[in-house]
C-alpha cells in the first residue's frame, strides 16, 4: 500500500474483518427480501432504493416494483413517465432517473448483463463507488469495500478520524482505510457477509446518538469509544440552514373536473415530475383572480415540505374556472405553460409521477370531491 494508508492499529488490521463476518452471521439481518440472491438486477435495484432511503420505507416499494418490472429488459423498455410514478414517495428522483437510464445502457451496452465488477459498475448511471462495491461484493464476492453514510460513520469511529468529513482528503483517507481493513485472502463469501455486516453495524448498533457499544463485536479495538464519547466522530461539519421559499401552488379546474399539470423542469426541485404550475410570489396570481370575476379561487392552508437543503412553504390555491373556459384561452392564467402541461382527470393526474406532497393534497381533493357529489 502505498504512503496515504492511514495507520491502523494491527489488532484491527488483523481482526476487524473476521469480528464483522462472525457477528452479521449470528446477530445481523438475514430476512430482508434483497437477500438471499446474487442476481445483480434485484441487488442493484435494493441498493438504489436504499440510497439515502430506510430499509421500511423501501420494503413497501421493492416488491411492487419487481412485480411490474421483473428483469432489466422491462425496465428498460417502459417508460420514464411510469417508472417515475412507480418511484412516486420515495423521493430523490434523480435515482428513478438514472435507474431508467442504467437499465437501458445495461441492455444497449452489456446485452442485458450487469458487468461483473465494480471498477465496469461504477461507469453506469446513478451507481457511485460505494454502490458498485456493494453490487459487486453481494453478487461476485469481490474484495472492495463499501463507504456509504453509516460506513463512514462507523470507521470514523472505530478510527478516531479527525478530518472534517466533507473534504476530500478525509473521504481519501476512509476510503483507504475501508480497502485496507480487508484481508488480502478474503473468501467471496465473506465478503459478501462482511458487506452486509458493515450495512447492519451502522443501521442497528453504531447508530448517529445512541450507539450500543456493548453490542458492538468491535468495541475493544474502537478508538472512538476508548475516548469515552463515540458520538463525537464523525466529527461535525457546520452546516448553512436551510432557506425558506414560498411556492404558491395554483390549481387550475376545469368544470368538468380536469386538472392542469405540467411537467417540471428536468434539473432542481422534483425534476421531471408532474406538477400544477409554480409561482415564487403570490401577488400576479391575485392580481390575475380579481380580473377573472367568473373564477373561484379556495386558499387550502398552507403546508411546509422540507428538502435537503431548502425548506418549502406550498400555499395551494385551487382555481375553479367557469363553464367553457379553460386556462389556455387568453389572458392566459398565472403559471400556466401550454406545451409543458395536459388537462388530467383526476386518476389520469394520480397515475402520473408526482412529488410526494402533491400527491397527498390531490388524492385529498380528489376524495373530497368524490364524496361530496352525487357521482
Ligand atoms: N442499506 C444499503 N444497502 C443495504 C442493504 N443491502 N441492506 C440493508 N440496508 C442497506
Amino acid at each position: 500500500m502505498g504512503m496515504c494508508t492511514p495507520e491502523i492499529p494491527t489488532a484491527l488490521r488483523r481482526s476487524f474483518f473476521a469480528r464483522v463476518v462472525a457477528w452479521q452471521r449470528q446477530h445481523g439481518r438475514h430476512d430482508l427480501p434483497w437477500q438471499g440472491t446474487r442476481d445483480p438486477y434485484r441487488v442493484w435495484l435494493s441498493e438504489i432504493m436504499l440510497q439515502q432511503t430506510q430499509v421500511r420505507t423501501v420494503l413497501a416499494y421493492y416488491g411492487r416494483f419487481l412485480q411490474r418490472f421483473p428483469t432489466v429488459h422491462a425496465l428498460a423498455d417502459a417508460s420514464l413517465d411510469e417508472v417515475l410514478a412507480l418511484w412516486s414517495g420515495l423521493g430523490y428522483y434523480s435515482r428513478a432517473r438514472h435507474l431508467h437510464a442504467c437499465a437501458q445502457a445495461v441492455v444497449a451496452q452489456h446485452g442485458g448483463r450487469f458487468p461483473a465488477s465494480a471498477e465496469a459498475l461504477a461507469t453506469l448511471p446513478g451507481i457511485g463507488a460505494s454502490t458498485a462495491a456493494a453490487i459487486a461484493a453481494f453478487c461476485f464476492g469481490e474484495r472492495r469495500s463499501i463507504l456509504d453514510g453509516n460506513v463512514r460513520r462507523v470507521l470514523s469511529r472505530v478510527l478516531a478520524e479527525a478530518g472534517d468529513p466533507a473534504r476530500a482528503d478525509t473521504q481519501r483517507a476512509l476510503w483507504s482505510a475501508a480497502q485496507a481493513l480487508l484481508p488480502t485472502d478474503a473468501a467471496p463469501h465473506d465478503m459478501a457477509a462482511y458487506t452486509q455486516g458493515l450495512m447492519d453495524l451502522g443501521a442497528t448498533v453504531c447508530t448517529r446518538s445512541r450507539p450500543r457499544c456493548d453490542a458492538c463485536p468491535v468495541a475493544a479495538l474502537c478508538a472512538g469509544r476508548a475516548s469515552g464519547d463515540p458520538t463525537a466522530w464523525p466529527r461535525q461539519t457546520v452546516r448553512a440552514a436551510r432557506r425558506t421559499e414560498a411556492w404558491c401552488l395554483p390549481l387550475y379546474l376545469r368544470a368538468d373536473g380536469a386538472w392542469w399539470l405540467q411537467r417540471r423542469p428536468a434539473r432542481g426541485i422534483w425534476a421531471g415530475l408532474w406538477a400544477p404550475p409554480v409561482l415564487s410570489a403570490i401577488e400576479g396570481l391575485t392580481a390575475w383572480l380579481r380580473d377573472q370575476p367568473g373564477v373561484q379561487a379556495d386558499w387550502p392552508v398552507a403546508f411546509d415540505h422540507a428538502l435537503t437543503h431548502r425548506q418549502l412553504r406550498l400555499q395551494p390555491v385551487v382555481c375553479r374556472l367557469p363553464v367553457s373556459s379553460d386556462v389556455l384561452s387568453a389572458p392566459q392564467a398565472p403559471g400556466v405553460q401550454p406545451d409543458q402541461g395536459a388537462w388530467c382527470s383526476p386518476s389520469e393526474a394520480l397515475a402520473l409521477g408526482l412529488p410526494a406532497p402533491i400527491r397527498v393534497w390531490l388524492e385529498s381533493l380528489d376524495s373530497g370531491s368524490r364524496t361530496s357529489s352525487s357521482r
